[in-house]
């Protein structure tokens, strides 16, 4: 539908000035209202649209003014006062890079253990003030040492795995914690450092997690070494394994096998599209049952890094930050690298930004799943996977 404007010239002319001008009046008006509040209501009457029009001037202000401009600065603490506990709170830090927010930002990282915002509060809490993270290690808070690992970076680690190795948490954040760090490589290898000189059981306890984190990654000589100080597990009790022409006599199931193929031991669809489900680090298996025969499947699974195909070759990539990404790198331009991480997500970054790009001698497939998931499991994936492509795929009911 077309808005028609009047005729007459004159009125013409002052409508088509209006359209034109209020967007931008509309735009100054918080500024000048803000500013123009002397004598703001006490905090814990703002009202919230009142808070959300202040957020919206605020984000559009230079950061400096925090410091330049008294008003700034004043309006800007009250609000901050006034949103402790909401996550509102933490774009207000950002911007501002308030650094007298901790106790703020701790209450938030409990309040948000299970999503982002927790996460981006410790970055910050990391990042403006790095000395009250020290005192956690000591304290009672579970919670934010799980944060902690989560984050991964090297001050975070110096926290948490000398919490951890102290014992002081539950059983249950433990594996928590245990599990986050061995997400990231730095974080495997630095917690092995440590448990060398800690005690027996809780090495075991420890070890036990890792290996099950470290299973589904490419990390195999890191796997290996929490191995030595961990439980028997069925890799070292089951070498018969690797026996191919054993394994091709037995009769698999397949339907059983698309379950083991889409659950998370099985791991697969981390990396593995076939029938629609999964994430494509991989190559897609849709059609793999006309491409390989049972006797390579069992090889491609058992012995990944026999033969990497160069589309799929595995790097590891450290960024001048200290962060570090394992995948695969999906283009490569003089002013950009893009790696898909084992989590699906595609990380660009600049030359200037890398501290290192090292290709992987072995495959980014985890060599172990074969023997992790156990003889029957494997031989009914291997009748599901080699059923894909052909006419049988059609489930069954
Ligand atoms: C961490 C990622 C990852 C996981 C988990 C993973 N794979 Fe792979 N897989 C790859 C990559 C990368 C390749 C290609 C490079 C290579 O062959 O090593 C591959 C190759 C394969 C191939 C050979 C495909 C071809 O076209 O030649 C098969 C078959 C396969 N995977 C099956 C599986 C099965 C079954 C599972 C679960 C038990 C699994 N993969 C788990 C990453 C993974």
């Amino acid at each position: 539908m077309m808005i028609s404007l009047p005729k007459r010239p004159l009125l013409r002319r002052w409508c088509l000035l209006t359209t034109r001008l209020l967007p931008l009046v509309v735009c100054a008006l918080p500024f000048g209202a803000l500013m123009a509040t002397d004598s703001p209501a006490p905090p814990t009457q703002l009202s919230d649209s009142t808070i959300q029009l202040r957020l919206e001037t605020f984000a559009r202000l230079d950061a400096s003014l925090y410091q330049r401009s008294p008003k700034v600065k004043r309006l800007v603490d009250e609000t901050a006062a006034v949103l402790a506990n909401d996550s509102r709170l933490l774009v207000l830090i950002k911007h501002f890079g308030l650094n007298d927010q901790s106790e703020a930002l701790l209450a938030l990282a409990r309040s948000h253990a299970e999503d982002s915002d927790g996460d981006e509060a410790i970055r910050l809490l990391l990042k403006l003030n790095p000395e009250a993270v020290q005192g956690l290690a000591g304290a009672d808070s579970s919670t934010l040492l799980r944060l902690l690992a989560r984050n991964g970076s090297g001050a975070a680690l110096d926290v948490v795995i000398p919490a951890l190795l102290s014992g002081k948490t539950d059983d249950q954040n433990q594996a928590r914690i245990v599990e986050a760090i061995c997400r990231k490589k730095t974080g495997a290898q630095r917690l092995l450092q440590g448990l060398d000189e800690s005690k027996d059981p809780l090495k075991k306890k420890i070890s036990e997690v890792a290996i099950r984190v470290l299973e589904q990654t490419p990390w195999n000589e890191l796997l290996t070494r929490f191995r030595a100080f961990g439980p028997e597990t069925p890799a070292t009790k089951n070498p018969s394994l690797a026996d191919i022409q054993q394994l091709l006599q037995k009769e698999g199931n397949a339907d059983e096998g698309r379950k083991i193929f889409q659950s998370a031991t099985g791991s697969c669809i981390n990396c593995h599209v076939a029938e629609g489900v999964g994430r494509d680090l991989g190559p897609n298996l849709s059609e793999i049952g006309k491409k390989l025969g049972k006797d390579a499947l069992y090889d491609a699974i058992l012995n990944p890094t026999a033969g990497i195909s160069f589309d799929y070759e595995g790097w590891n990539l450290t960024l001048n930050s200290g962060d570090e990404h394992t995948g695969i790198i999906v283009s490569r331009t003089e002013n950009s690298i893009s790696l898909k991480n084992l989590l699906g997500q595609v990380i660009e970054v600049t030359p200037s930004e890398v501290f290192e790009l090292q290709k992987m001698t072995t495959s980014l497939m985890p060599s172990g799943l074969g023997q992790l998931l156990g003889e029957k499991p494997l031989v009914d994936l291997v009748a599901y996977l080699s059923s894909l492509g052909t006419s049988s795929t059609e489930p069954q009911p």
